[in-house]
């Protein structure tokens, strides 16, 4: 079945927005998507039906317990690992601060972590704080000129010494998609721990844990049409040794030695009903599909769909992205910030216009009932080795499956007009 953005927009209550008129056109995703009804109905439910703590003899807690457990399922589909491989937590960003305090707990022979300068601060951040603890943090290369990571670079600083090296899979600043598996590769090969932020890139494609071979993932799920909690993948070897701080009275079996009190439970609800959303567009759009062959023998299990989704997902939103892309590099004025065609990347697109600040352009448009961010976005590092810091950063539109073509155009419309053109 051919994709149908009608049948995915009537599914986003937050679509009825208007602004002066205007209805609202969400080019925020990268900030966090907006949220399908199922999705918001999975949280109210749980709350109204089943909201307990965790490992009570009582309905409640049973069912609760069921829920949760159920959404590791539903998250390992997503992330293509086993279910007691995956925790919840606050968001990304706490994750890793846990990943790190944990991993930097025992200072040893390896006293090196590799960070890079297309990252987020969320992957950054947690790393250098580990330099109070002696550790030596290198940053693999950004290149400005081509919006990608230095493989080179990246390379040339693993050692024997290195404990993590802790890269994105995405840039949630330019879109550019790093070769996570050859990353991963080489730092399993140094002996040293990989630990991938895949927020950015967790709405722009398939992942495959086990393909890519990273020791930890970490992703959010408002970045996928879910509720704002944090999804960490570990590896059973090494996260069954990880030395978490933990309570004396907390589990310490995986998933749980990373999940320090009570979980987000309505947030892991809707998560959960986020990768049942995917499934769907998979399902329904992908190249196998139960819709039109209901309780069909080839009907494919929930991984298949949320593979197929994705892929639904990406063909819709590139060649949009491709059309922003050619248009915004013809306005006079307008300098796009973007990997090289050919380099693979997510549909986020960012720019400056000459002559008008990033905050006031976003602001014009917002009046419009266009929303985007401006800004550095938290890759602070990354806009700095632009040159753009000291000059409010980068415009950033961000693709979702709900956006349209019609949107686009009023997009380049008014950006056109904030030009001069
Ligand atoms: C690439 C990337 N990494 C990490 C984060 C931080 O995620 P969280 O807000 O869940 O901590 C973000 C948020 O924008 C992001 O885009």
């Amino acid at each position: 079945m051919q994709y149908d953005v009608e049948y995915i927009r009537n599914q986003f209550p937050a679509l009825k927005v208007t602004v002066n008129g205007h209805p609202a056109a969400y080019f925020d995703g990268p900030g966090g998507t907006q949220v399908p009804e199922r999705v918001i109905e999975a949280m109210v439910s749980y709350l109204s039906n089943c909201n307990a703590n965790a490992g009570g003899y009582f309905k409640t807690s049973q069912e609760s317990d069921q829920i949760i457990a159920g959404a590791r399922c539903a998250l390992a589909d997503f992330l293509g690992s086993e279910a007691d491989e995956i925790a919840f937590g606050q968001n990304t960003t706490t994750l890793i601060y846990q990943l790190a305090l944990a991993l930097g707990r025992f200072p040893g022979r390896r006293n090196e972590i590799i960070i890079t300068e297309i990252d987020h601060e969320a992957n950054r951040g947690p790393w250098q704080a580990l330099e109070e603890k002696g550790f030596i943090i290198r940053e693999a290369r950004f290149d400005p000129e081509s919006c990608t990571l230095d493989l080179e670079d990246f390379k040339a600083k693993l050692s024997e010494n290195t404990l993590v090296a802790a890269f994105n899979y995405a840039s949630n600043a330019v879109g550019t998609i790093s070769d996570v598996g050859e990353m991963a590769r080489l730092t399993k090969e140094a002996g040293a721990i990989s630990v991938v932020d895949a927020v950015h890139y967790a709405l722009h494609g398939p992942i495959d844990v086990k393909a890519i071979g990273v020791d930890y993932l970490i992703c959010s799920a408002y970045k996928f049409f879910g509720p704002h909690i944090g999804v960490l993948y570990g590896k059973r070897e090494p996260f069954s040794a990880l030395p978490s701080y933990r309570l004396q009275v907390q589990l310490d079996g995986i998933p749980h030695r990373i999940e320090t009190g009570t979980l987000n439970h309505e947030g892991i609800a809707g998560a959960a009903e986020a990768v049942e959303f995917i499934a769907d567009i998979g399902d329904r759009f992908g190249a196998i599909s139960c819709v039109s062959n209901p309780g069909g023998h080839n009907c494919p299990d929930r991984r298949e769909k949320i593979l197929a989704g994705m892929q639904v997902l990406e063909k819709y939103e590139q060649p949009l992205a491709d059309k922003l892309l050619k248009h915004l590099a013809a306005i006079k004025g307008v300098r796009v910030y973007a990997p090289p065609a050919g380099q693979p990347r997510t549909s986020t697109v960012s720019f400056t216009v000459e002559g008008i600040s990033p905050d006031r352009v976003t602001e014009i448009l917002g009046e419009k009932g266009i929303f985007a961010w401006n800004g550095h976005f938290y890759a602070l590092r990354l806009v700095e080795r632009l040159g753009l810091a000291d000059k409010g950063g980068l415009i950033r539109i961000g693709l979702s499956p709900y956006n349209t073509e019609a949107e686009i155009d009023r997009l380049l419309f008014e950006i056109e007009a904030v030009a001069g053109n």
